[in-house]
């Protein structure tokens, strides 16, 4: 039976890269605080012209280059962000137009963190009923648009960028194979933008400063390892496997310390777990993607690998997806 699998990888990340020492120029922190409390040293923050669709597609394109496929031959493209190019029409439009993949239908979703492994496994689904398509999930976010930079809980946390895969299938055991997929909106103000109950702009307070990211980070902290570590539990269980069986784990990089439970409820050795939080902070949906690219290009997944993604977010949302790869 075919299953849909990763062809290709990419990643395009803005040029300038902030660091915590100029973060303690701008609110009351220290570098000693950021590290300890969330192993992030640097971020990458978009500047002039480096559009959240613009990185999209720089993904996208070196993801098509890595699969040795050209934009045309693209069916489909999804992308996954909290922090669209515009509310209409869609990022994935502009990425379409961008890359000139003019065969391809084109949508965003929102899933917070989440999104890209909700966007993966989507397209397997597709790709289970249509094994001749080519699908392109991105995770691309310019998080520092959303950011209020007065408030230290959470402007030292998220980075911009952006990650990308090339979906095909392949009918001789690799590719997908198992997903758990959660959400529990009754908890969505641990973690949201601000804004107005209504959205009729007559009707919006005159203070507002606009949409930016609030946080009970603490809560958040709790929720995302009991349910990362949950989820995996779960997909392993049902896939008759165990962390012994798994060669990689994928996990959304938001905290170092959030990683560092997970990995110890797990029992995962450290080889086992992929970290780059260091260098580019939470950068939401596009983190995953941004990791899985950093693991192809260094030769950490080889043919025939189990590589487990898991994931947490806003919503909350949270997600744990298995392949071979
Ligand atoms: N620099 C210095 N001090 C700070 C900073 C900062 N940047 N931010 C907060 N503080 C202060 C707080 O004001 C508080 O001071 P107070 O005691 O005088 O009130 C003190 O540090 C302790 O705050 P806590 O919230 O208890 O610190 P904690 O150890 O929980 O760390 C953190 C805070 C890093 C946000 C942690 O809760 C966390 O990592 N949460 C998860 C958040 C996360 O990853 N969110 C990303 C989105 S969701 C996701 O992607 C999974």
């Amino acid at each position: 039976m075919c299953k849909a699998v990763i062809l290709g990888t990419g990643s395009c990340l803005p040029e300038r890269t902030l660091t915590n020492a100029e973060l303690e120029q701008m609110v009351e922190t220290s570098d000693q605080w950021i590290t300890s409390r969330t192993g992030i040293k640097t971020r990458r923050i978009s500047g002039a012209g480096e559009y959240n669709y613009r990185l999209a597609a720089g993904a996208g394109r070196k993801a098509l280059d890595n699969a040795g496929l050209t934009a045309a031959e693209l069916d489909m493209i999804i992308v996954a962000t909290l922090s669209p190019q515009k509310i209409m029409p869609s990022t994935a439009c502009f990425v379409q137009a961008e890359l000139g993949a003019d065969n391809a239908f084109a949508y965003d979703i929102n899933a917070a963190c989440t999104g890209f492994t909700y966007g993966l496994d989507l397209a397997s689904k597709y790709i289970a009923s249509q094994p001749e398509m080519k699908v392109l999930v991105i995770g691309s976010e310019t998080l520092s648009t959303r950011v209020d930079w007065e408030d230290r809980n959470t402007c030292v946390l998220f980075g911009d960028g952006a990650g990308a895969a090339v979906l095909g299938s392949r009918d001789d055991g690799r590719g997908i194979f198992g997903s758990k997929l959660r959400s529990d909106g009754r908890l969505w103000n641990l973690l949201h933008m601000d804004g107005p109950e209504s959205q009729n702009p007559a009707l919006q307070p005159e203070d507002w400063q606009g949409a930016l990211i609030r946080m009970n980070g603490s809560d958040i902290f709790k929720h995302a390892v009991r349910a990362m570590s949950g989820v995996v539990n779960d997909l392993l269980e049902q896939q008759g496997l165990s962390v012994a069986d798994v060669d990689l784990i994928i996990p959304h990089q938001a905290n170092i310390r959030i990683l560092r439970k997970l990995q110890s409820r797990l029992d995962v050795p450290d080889e086992k777990l992929f970290v780059n939080v260091d260098k580019y902070g939470n950068t939401s949906a596009a983190s995953i993607p941004i990791a899985l690219d950093e693991a192809n290009q260094q030769g950490r997944i080889k043919e025939n690998d189990v590589v487990l993604l898991c994931t947490f977010g806003a919503g909350l949302t949270w997600a744990s997806l298995l392949m071979r790869w």
